[in-house]
């Protein structure tokens, strides 16, 4: 893809699941990756993987709830990296039940974690890609924050908060360079969605029945979602701005 060859991209969450695969992907196309996670053993993982193949990246462990502690992490990242011209802002918790038996602690760290973490990196990275070219930021949320998701009260309220505030971003700064778009998956097989569906039989039976209910018949994988990830970082996407694009095996199609 065109564009990316020597940016510099800080993906959160990248220590696990979807965010691997991104950081896997961009590095292919020769952007230098901060893996930046709260589980520094998986960030290193992945830093790991990518150099074995002959990419860039390194490791970066910061709670992306913890502003002052992100400030100096994008420091940190600069030094080490260069300036940053791609965030995703993927990194992502939650812990499904219904909304009655949850709490306001739980809803914290919820918001905390899907709103407010997205929130910080953007306050932090977006004046310094002003002072430089612009920057692409792709904010990870979900269909749940488009389509609702029985049990995700809270974290489907964060990621349609993320949606609306990726389309507000977009119009306020689009011109002075800041692209922001939104990409929202479909249940994906990672550990977060392991932790959803639950152990044993009940796990089992959920998985089936979403299987069933996705016209191409699967759950989403981390290349499922790397490909427009990358894409949207590349300057082949330079005029789409503001978008929410769900990467869902048409489980939620969007007009
Ligand atoms: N898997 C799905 O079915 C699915 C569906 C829709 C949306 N999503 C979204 O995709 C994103 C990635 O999810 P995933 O399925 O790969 O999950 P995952 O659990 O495999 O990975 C999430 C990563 O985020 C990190 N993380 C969590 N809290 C953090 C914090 N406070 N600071 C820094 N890092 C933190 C974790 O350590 C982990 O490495 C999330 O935003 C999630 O909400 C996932």
């Amino acid at each position: 893809m065109k564009g990316l060859t020597g940016k510099t991209a800080v993906i959160t969450g990248a220590g696990s699941g979807l965010g691997c695969g991104m950081a896997q992907r961009m590095a292919e196309e020769g952007v230098r990756v901060a893996v930046v996670d709260i589980n520094l053993a998986g960030a290193e993982e992945t830093v790991r993987e990518i150099t074995e193949a002959g990419g860039e990246a390194r490791a970066f462990e910061l709670d992306i709830t913890d502003y002052s502690a992100a400030v100096s992490c994008i420091e940190s990242v600069e030094a080490g990296l260069g300036s940053v011209d791609i965030l995703v802002n993927n990194a992502g918790w939650d812990a499904a039940m219904p909304f009655l038996d949850t709490d306001p602690d739980l809803w914290k760290k919820i918001i905390d974690i899907n709103l407010y973490g997205p929130l910080n990196l953007q306050h932090i990275l977006v004046p310094k890609m002003l002072e430089h070219d612009g920057g692409k930021i792709i904010n990870i949320a979900s269909d749940a924050g488009r389509v609702g998701s029985s049990g995700e009260a809270v974290y489907s309220a964060c990621k349609g908060g993320v949606i609306a505030f990726s389309k507000t971003l977009a119009r306020e700064l689009g011109r002075k360079g800041i692209i922001v778009n939104t990409v929202c998956p479909g249940p994906s097989d990672t550990p977060l969605f392991a932790d959803f569906a639950g152990e044993g039989e009940a796990g089992k039976k959920l998985r089936a029945s979403l299987e069933r209910s996705i016209p191409l018949r699967r759950l989403g994988t981390a290349d499922d979602i790397a490909g427009i990830v990358t894409f949207l970082a590349s300057s082949e996407a330079d005029f789409i701005i503001g978008q929410t694009i769900s990467v869902s095996g048409g489980l939620t199609m969007h007009g």
